[in-house]
């Protein structure tokens, strides 16, 4: 069952801030606290709520842990390479916390839902005072208190389906774009994926809520909305409302902003949501559907509840309906038992969809996911192979992709400096390709109109135009 955190609770937390932040204060003039987010969107955003409770408790935020009285590491589990990273940024923390022993270490996270990773954290990291789940992320500041107050080691990882917590501060890395969850967890269990185990059950904000925050962002001058979810078309079934509804909504509310979301599983995105999205001007024409396959065993054996001509067929109907949008997509390469057969169906409907972009992954066994437990044959380096051939179909495919918008003008999101050249300043079209071009500071969060002049792999370069 999801748990509502009341709002009594959050009064309480804001209690502890108080508390936490006379006694931070009372040890340095100025507390540091350090945030180092890994893996996807959401997990930005609950690093925003964090530190959002950190700035309450009065720290300041600094980029590396050196000197910081807090350091927190907010973890990813969807691949292993993921999680290795996090082990090597605690090991090298070994000796930051030898020079100054009262910093305050704390992981959270994804990684800490798992049993395996928190005995290693309490076995190898003994410099590590503080684990918290996903679902205690609100108690952070009664967590911090503690360990202020001569607390030992804390482990705090409760088992439930899952929370929603409203009412938490946020500090946006951006002031342009604003990363809003519409929900959490999930329900799909793809064979694959660690996340319904670390992230719980499917559950929906409130669409007013929802609104409110989208409303308060814009009103704080955020251009660029997402919305987000590990399944966003499933939004609001136990609500009983839609995703396209919330579309609506959003779409409805004035002032000039782009909507966006993440991510869309293709088993959901009906004809009645590319039908809303069409009818909804500020939603973008960018389409993230995540494939994984083009072997329709593979998809079974994945458990992804569509197969490949479904997904042609969601396709054609988007490109039908909005001929001018972008498809993306995710790859898996080496899933236990995909042959070489099933891996060339996945290169033809690659080239038959020809995406405008894709992410690519070897798959990364996750432990007490099915997928783990299933034979797999191919040896890592014949993956390899596999994955390179994939990378150079893709490449020929992308740069083809991007060529066709030279000549043509774009409404593009002024977000910052270029990416290529800091003279430049850069942005993403409706379709989310990435352009630079000219223009000075005054343009930053504005709409601007850029007449794109060449075409590379992964971007494009543009004049602006009055
Ligand atoms: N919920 C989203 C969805 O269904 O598309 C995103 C899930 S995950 C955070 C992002 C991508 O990571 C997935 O689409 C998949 O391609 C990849 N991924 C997930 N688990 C993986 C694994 N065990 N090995 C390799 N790639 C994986
Ligand atoms: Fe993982 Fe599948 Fe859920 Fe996406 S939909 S988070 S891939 S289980
Ligand atoms: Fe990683 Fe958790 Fe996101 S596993 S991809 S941070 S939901």
């Amino acid at each position: 069952m999801t748990i509502k955190i009341s709002p009594d609770e959050i009064k309480r937390q804001r209690e502890f801030s108080k508390k936490a932040g006379e006694i931070l204060k009372s040890r340095t003039a100025s507390p540091i606290a350090h945030v180092h987010t890994f893996g996807c969107q959401q997990n930005v955003s609950d690093g925003e709520k964090i530190k959002g409770m950190l700035a309450e408790m009065g720290c300041g935020l600094s980029n590396t842990p050196d000197g910081a009285d807090i350091v927190i590491f907010n973890t990813c589990a969807v691949r292993e390479n993921a999680e290795d990273r996090v082990f090597g940024n605690l090991g090298a923390l070994k000796h930051e916390k030898a020079k100054n022993p009262d910093m305050i270490i704390a992981v959270c996270g994804c990684m800490t839902e798992q049993e395996h990773i928190v005995e290693r954290i309490k076995k190898s990291f003994p410099h590590v005072d503080l684990v918290f789940g996903t679902n205690a992320l609100h108690t952070l500041p009664e967590l911090i208190y503690g360990q202020l107050t001569g607390k030992k080691r804390v482990f705090s990882v409760p088992k439930c389906d899952g929370t929603i917590a409203e009412g938490l501060p946020i500090r946006r890395e951006s002031r342009i774009t604003a990363n809003i969850p519409i929900m959490y967890g999930c329900n799909n269990f793809c064979s694959y994926c660690i996340v319904p185990f670390v992230r719980g059950r499917e559950r929906s904000r409130e669409m007013s809520d929802i609104i409110a925050e989208v409303k308060q962002a814009i009103e704080s001058g955020a251009k660029d909305i997402w919305l987000l979810g590990q399944n966003v078309n499933s939004y609001g079934k136990e609500l009983g409302t839609s995703f396209s509804e919330l579309l609506r909504e959003v779409n409805a509310i004035s002032g000039e902003f782009r909507i966006n979301y993440m991510s869309s599983h293709p088993k959901d995105a009906t004809k009645e949501l590319i039908d809303t999205i069409a009818e909804c001007e500020k939603v973008s024409r960018h389409f993230h559907l995540p494939v994984q396959s083009g072997s329709d065993r593979i998809l079974k054996l994945m458990n992804r509840h569509y197969t490949r001509s479904d997904y042609l067929e969601e396709v054609r109907y988007i490109r039908e309906k909005i001929p001018d949008s972008a498809i993306t997509s995710d790859i898996i390469v080496g899933f236990p038992g995909e042959t070489y057969e099933d891996f060339k169906d996945t290169l033809s409907l690659i080239e038959q969809v020809r995406f405008d972009s894709l992410y690519t992954f070897i798959f990364s066994p996750r432990k007490g996911t099915k997928a783990s437990e299933m034979d797999d044959f191919v040896s890592a380096e014949e993956k390899g192979k596999w994955f390179k051939e994939l990378l150079s179909v893709q490449s020929q495919i992308g740069r083809g992709m991007y060529e066709k918008y030279v000549g043509r003008t774009f409404r593009v999101l002024c977000e910052g400096r270029g990416r290529s050249n800091e003279k430049l300043f850069t942005g993403h079209t409706e379709q989310g390709a990435i352009v630079d071009f000219d223009g000075d500071s005054s343009l930053i969060g504005k709409f601007v109109s850029v007449k794109i002049e060449q075409a590379f792999e992964w971007m494009l370069m543009g004049k602006t135009i009055d």
